[in-house]
């Protein structure tokens, strides 16, 4: 078995997730969406795909990777829907896309670990962060024996009524991804040190008079506020109050590497 995982992320959970299945199946490729020619994944017969859900759907980046992905029938597709505890549609929406592509996603499974969409607030309390980590692992460790197993069948889901609302406000956000980097701002600690610049994905942001600039073409991962080492970047009035976070057991150069 040759197995090959495509992982996306923005503050670590699902890279961290991503390790932990590779453990389990034996010499599985990692390779990031960050890279220049993700889109074959040679002669894989199981490959995966490990990411964050964004708004209750698949992130942009995420999609326009499957886009242009060159997939295979006789191929064994499986995904880590790595959420804050709303996997809503995500994995239907991966399943309905491969079928239209005319593969088969055989197993999809929901990852619970803390939240980092600071926005709203910040990861939880450390003692419920650990209990997280904790099941994921586990979660992941099964995950891993099914996949090992090319077992079919398991599409993880939310409840019915987050599939309708959450799907129809994923369709109405989709389009403003790009320009809600208008409320990022950063407070007088900003030392000019451009890990922001290095942590994006997009290539986003510029330093401009020694300070970042958003260019609003942003996927909202939030490594940059995350992972910012001052704290200085903010995003809205909120934040200022709310603990950062990243997977205590990825660091940053491993995101930007
Ligand atoms: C823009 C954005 C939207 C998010 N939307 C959801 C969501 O719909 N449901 C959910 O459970 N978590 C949501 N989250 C939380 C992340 O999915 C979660 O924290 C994930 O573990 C982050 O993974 P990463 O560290 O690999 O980026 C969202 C996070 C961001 C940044
Ligand atoms: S990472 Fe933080 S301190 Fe460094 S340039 Fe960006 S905002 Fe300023
Ligand atoms: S600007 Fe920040 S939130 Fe937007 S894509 Fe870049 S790192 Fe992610």
């Amino acid at each position: 078995m040759k197995s090959v995982i495509f992982y996306y992320t923005g503050t670590g959970n699902s890279l961290w997730s991503a390790r932990r299945l590779a453990e389990k199946l034996d010499g599985a490729t990692l390779r990031p969406l960050k890279s220049a020619d993700p889109f074959e994944a040679g002669d894989a017969d199981v490959v995966g795909f490990v990411f964050p859900v964004h708004m209750w759907g698949i992130p942009g980046r995420v999609l326009d990777f499957l886009e242009k992905l060159a997939v295979k029938p006789d191929t064994y597709y499986f995904a880590l829907a790595v959420n804050a505890g709303q996997v809503s549609r995500t994995l239907l929406q991966l399943s309905g896309l491969l079928a239209r592509r005319g593969a088969t996603l055989a197993a999809g499974f929901d990852i619970v670990l803390p939240s980092n969409y600071i926005p709203w607030g910040g990861p939880g309390p450390e003692e419920r962060r650990n209990e997280l980590f904790l099941r994921a692992g586990e979660k992941i460790n099964a995950a891993g024996s099914a996949i090992a197993a090319r077992e079919e069948g398991q599409i993880d889901k939310g409840p019915l009524w987050q599939r309708v609302v959450f799907t129809a406000i994923y369709k109405m956000s989709f389009k403003q991804v790009p320009k809600m980097d208008k409320d990022f701002w950063t407070d007088d600690r900003c030392n000019g040190c451009g890990v922001c610049v290095r942590v994006c994905p997009a290539k986003n942001i510029i330093l401009a008079a020694g300070k970042p600039a958003w260019q609003h073409h942003c996927e909202q991962c939030l490594a940059c506020i995350q992972w910012c080492p001052e704290e200085s970047i903010q995003y809205g009035k909120k934040t200022p109050a709310y603990q950062r976070y990243h997977h205590p057991e990825v660091q940053l150069k491993d995101v930007i590497g």
